[in-house]
Parts: structure tokens; sequence; C-alpha cells
């Protein structure tokens, strides 16, 4: 499920998961990790980001913040894979725009950006657009 090889644990720098939700694939990233230290993750949210610090993941570093501002909330730290379940259909152009740009300035060289998606959403044109940015 998670994006690219993620390596031996020892090799492993940390992830950065954007549109947490409820936290369901921060479950299968979490048991690819050598360390929950390693994980970083972004929920615009308020009442899920409060479900995720409060309820499920309170020793995880979860930001309430959008991931158009990854790099500011990061401080210059970088991220060895982005894994996003955010709903890039419905996220307006310039949006999506800046948070390519955010992903870009917080990988690692040779980090990897994986996007999950539903069946659905692929062939609308805001995931055309998205594709094409990213090739
Ligand atoms: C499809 S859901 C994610 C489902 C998640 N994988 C789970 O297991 O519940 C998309 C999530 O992205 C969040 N989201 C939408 N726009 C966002 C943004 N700009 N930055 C961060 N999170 C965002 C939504 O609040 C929502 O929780």
């Amino acid at each position: 499920m998670v994006g690219g090889p993620l390596g031996p644990p020892e090799q492993q720098s940390s992830r950065g998961g954007t549109g947490v939700g409820a936290g369901s694939v921060t479950e299968h990233l979490l048991a690819r990790l050598g360390h929950a230290a390693q994980y970083v993750g972004f929920e615009v949210n308020r009442e899920l980001h409060r479900y995720l610090k409060e309820d499920r993941y309170p020793h995880l570093e979860i930001h309430h913040a959008s991931a158009d501002t990854l790099a500011k909330t990061l401080y210059g730290r970088r991220v060895g894979a982005a894994v996003s379940t955010l709903p890039w259909s419905l996220i307006a152009r310039d949006t999506r725009h800046d948070i390519l740009g955010q992903v870009q300035k917080i990988l690692e060289p040779g980090g990897t950006f994986s996007v999950f998606l539903r069946m659905h959403c692929p062939w609308t044109p805001p995931m055309r657009e998205l594709w094409d940015q990213l090739t």
C-alpha cells in the first residue's frame, strides 16, 4: 500500500502523510516504519485532527494544517516519502499547484511521492491535470 521502497528500518528517513483522515492509511505506514517518530502527518479538518491527536495517535506528530503549508510547518525538515490521501479532484487548481510545490520542497533527493485515489477519480479533469504535472 505504501508508495516507494521503504527499505530496512535503519535506512529509513521520515514519511509524511497528507490528508490523514481517520488514519487507516497511517496504520499501514506505521507498520512499515522503524519508529513512530519517523511519521509526520497533516490533517486540515479540526475535528478529525482532534480525534487523531486525542483519541487515536497521541504519540504521533500530526499537524492541524493544510498540505499547502508543508514546508513552512516542517521548518526545513525533509522526508524520504510523501503519501497523499488528499481529495485531489475536489481541491481548487491553485491549491493543488501549491501542494505539489510544497511536496517538491520537502522531499529528500530520491524521495517518493505516492497518491491514493478512489477508483472513479483518475479520469476526472483535475486528476488528469495532476498526472500531467507529475510526469
Ligand atoms: C479521503 S480522506 C482520507 C482518508 C484517510 N486515508 C482515512 O483513512 O480516513 C481525505 C482527507 O484529506 C483532508 N484534507 C483535505 N484537504 C486537505 C489539505 N489541503 N490539507 C490536509 N488535509 C486535507 C480531509 O479533511 C480528509 O480527512
